[in-house]
Parts: structure tokens; C-alpha cells; sequence
């Protein structure tokens, strides 16, 4: 029965509304001396709930819940994103027995992909072990999906296993706030009804300002969109 009722609906220039008792964390990305991303901590939990409506225009003053100020700033929240699948916009690196997909329009700058050479030339690289195993590491930490890698024997994505959960994301580098990580393959519902492609991991834009709605495009460093420190138990 949960799991039935377990989806995010969008609903028409108004929140994200999240049922069937889905978790609600805080997150940040752990930066390693070099300033590199490097691992995502669990920071706090909101009250759990068994529904909940979470702000998409950026203008809640109680993030990150809406609180109708969507209806004060006649927020347009007009969905602009793909409908095709991750595969149909995916290009493809292939390596050594691993490949790497990429679509750019999912990025939310989170810069997993930094590290130790950028994860393109690390997959290029994978007959080195070390190269593959940081490569598949940085894929796997990629919280929007923009990077998957595959394992070409069985074709299979190599994931991270996921519970259900939202999680608000904070950047303590930059300074800003991020956007909202779905993670265990939660169904994402347009304003119509219909259904996104549902996936691991998605980023859905929390700032009011993604030009790829709903997810995100990392306009929230353009806006220094910063909500930090709220309704944390
Ligand atoms: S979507 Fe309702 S206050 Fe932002």
C-alpha cells in the first residue's frame, strides 16, 4: 500500500508534494584539502511524514517546506525538461571493460567529477585500477544521474543501493544551497499525470530558477540561492 502511494507529484506552479512516508534528510558533500568533493554525510532528519509539500519556487520562509508564497510571487513553474529516457540523451564513453554515460542537462555542479583528473579521462584510463575504481566511485557519487557507469559484461549500471529519500542539500564551499537529491527510484509525476522515467538518483531544482524544470541546472550558484540552518530538529 505505501509503496503504491510512494511518488513526488508536481503540481501546477505550486510544490513538490511527496507522499507514501518517504524520509526527509539534510546532506552535505564532505570537500577533501584540494577542495574536491569527496563523500556525502548525513548531516540532520526532519520529523518524519506521511505527506509533505516541499517549496520549488525558492520563496518559502519556512524551507524547506512550502508555506504558499508560490501564489505572493505568481511562481511559473513550468516544466522545460526532456521527457525522453536517460539513454535516448546519453552519450557514451566505452573503456576497458566499463562505459561511462554523460547528460549534461542533468549536472547540478555537486563536482564529484573533479577529482583526481575528471571522471572522462579516469574511465579513458581504466586498465589502470586505481583510474577505474576512482572513476566508478566518482559516477556512483553523482547525485543527479548526469554520470552512470556500466559494466559492459552485463550491461548493468553500477549503482549505489538507495533507500527511498529525499534529502536537501548544502554546500559549505560555495555557500550555497542545493537542491533536492531523490534517491531508491522514487516515481516523479508531471503536472499531467504522466510519469518521468523513474531513476536511482535525480536532482529536482528547489531555487525557482532551473531552466531544465524539474530538475536541477545549478542556476542556484548563478542566485546564491542560501537557505542553511532550517528547521533542523
Ligand atoms: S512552492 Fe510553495 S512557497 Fe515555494
Amino acid at each position: 500500500m505505501e509503496d503504491n502511494k510512494r511518488k513526488i507529484k508536481i503540481t501546477k506552479n505550486w510544490p513538490y508534494l511527496v507522499t507514501g512516508n518517504i524520509p526527509l534528510a539534510k546532506e552535505i558533500i564532505i570537500w577533501d584539502f584540494q577542495e574536491n568533493p569527496i563523500k556525502w554525510e548525513k548531516w540532520d532528519s526532519y520529523p518524519k511524514e506521511e505527506t509533505y509539500a516541499l517549496c520549488r519556487c525558492g520563496n518559502s520562509k519556512n524551507k524547506p517546506y512550502c508555506d504558499w508564497s508560490h501564489v505572493k510571487t505568481e511562481f511559473n513553474g513550468t516544466e522545460t525538461a526532456s521527457k525522453e529516457k536517460y539513454l535516448e540523451q546519453a552519450w557514451k564513453i566505452e573503456w576497458d571493460w566499463i562505459y561511462l554515460t554523460d547528460v549534461p542537462d542533468f549536472c547540478s555542479a555537486a563536482r564529484f567529477c573533479h577529482r583526481a583528473g575528471w571522471t572522462w579521462n579516469l574511465t579513458k584510463n581504466s586498465s589502470d585500477p586505481k583510474s577505474k575504481e576512482i572513476a566508478i566511485e566518482e559516477a556512483c557519487n553523482c547525485p543527479s544521474w548526469r554520470l552512470v557507469m556500466w559494466d559492459e559484461k552485463t550491461w548493468k549500471p553500477i549503482e549505489k543501493e538507495f533507500e527511498p529519500q529525499t534529502s536537501i542539500i548544502e554546500d559549505s564551499t560555495l555557500w550555497v544551497s542545493w537542491p533536492i537529491w531523490v534517491k531508491g527510484g522514487i516515481p516523479i509525476e508531471w503536472e499531467n499525470w504522466e510519469k518521468y522515467e523513474t531513476r536511482n538518483r535525480v536532482t529536482l531544482c528547489r531555487c525557482g530558477h532551473s531552466q531544465n524544470k524539474p530538475y536541477c541546472d545549478w542556476s542556484h550558484i548563478d542566485v546564491e540561492f542560501n537557505d542553511w540552518d532550517k528547521n533542523i530538529n
